[in-house]
């Protein structure tokens, strides 16, 4: 095996977070950085409809099942598939694609989401460039799928990482909704630039294609 990859299996195995998740019963060691943003913002309660982008393999749709109980709605989405989570309604394939989204459409049945949660990525070539491309199109995405899909005063999570055109899609979010964070949350590795963006009241149906 090569040193690299061995050494990322003992950090792994070594982690804390990553025991935790193991004695919770959860998929991924991610299911306590969105604990975690919840505790801070408070952002999930029972009775929502959540949709979680790029869901596999889980953790954070068991966590917000878990929150939600018996008496939420999840949607979750990955072009990965995921095995099942009771509560959890999934759909396979790319968030962008028609087909996909004409399955979430009848799944929402005419309402709109309370709360949009993301933690993708895009591929990481390393070329500074190229991954600020990347990244700058996927959260641009994610703000069409919003504008079609999140209500009025509905909130937004999503991965980002620190110094990738972070100024400039804040300042974006900033007019679309009340309040905008950037968390770090403690589960999130030390040396990991990554960052959540916390969005909270959103402006309404629309405020994307106002403000472009
Ligand atoms: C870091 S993982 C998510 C981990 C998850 N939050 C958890 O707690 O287990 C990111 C996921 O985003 C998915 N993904 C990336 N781009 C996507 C897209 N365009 N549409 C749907 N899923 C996507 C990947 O397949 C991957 O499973």
């Amino acid at each position: 095996m090569a040193k690299k990859k061995k050494s990322w299996i003992n950090q792994h195995l070594n982690d804390g977070w990553v025991r935790e998740a193991n004695k919770q019963g959860y998929r991924s060691r991610a299911a306590f950085k969105l604990e975690q943003l919840d505790k801070q913002d408070r952002l999930l309660k029972p009775g929502q409809t959540v949709v979680d982008l790029g869901a596999t393999p889980g953790g954070w749709s068991q966590y917000a099942a878990r929150k939600l109980g018996e008496k939420g709605n999840i949607i979750a989405i990955d072009i990965v598939s995921m095995v099942d989570i009771a509560g959890v309604s999934f759909l396979h394939g790319d968030f962008n694609d028609v087909k996909v989204q004409k399955s979430f459409a009848a799944l929402l049945n005419g309402e709109k989401a309370d709360i949009v949660i993301s933690d993708m990525a895009p591929n990481i070539s390393g070329v500074k460039d190229k991954d600020e491309a990347g990244f700058s199109d996927l959260f641009f995405s994610i703000l069409q799928f919003v504008d079609s899909n999140l209500r009025s005063g509905g909130n937004l999570v999503v991965k980002g990482f620190e110094g990738v055109s972070a100024g400039e899609l804040r300042k974006k979010c900033k007019r679309l909704f009340q309040t905008v964070s950037i968390r770090k949350p403690e589960a999130s590795r030390d040396k990991s630039r990554e960052r959540y963006l916390v969005a909270k009241g959103y402006f309404g149906p629309n405020s994307f294609r106002k403000t472009n």
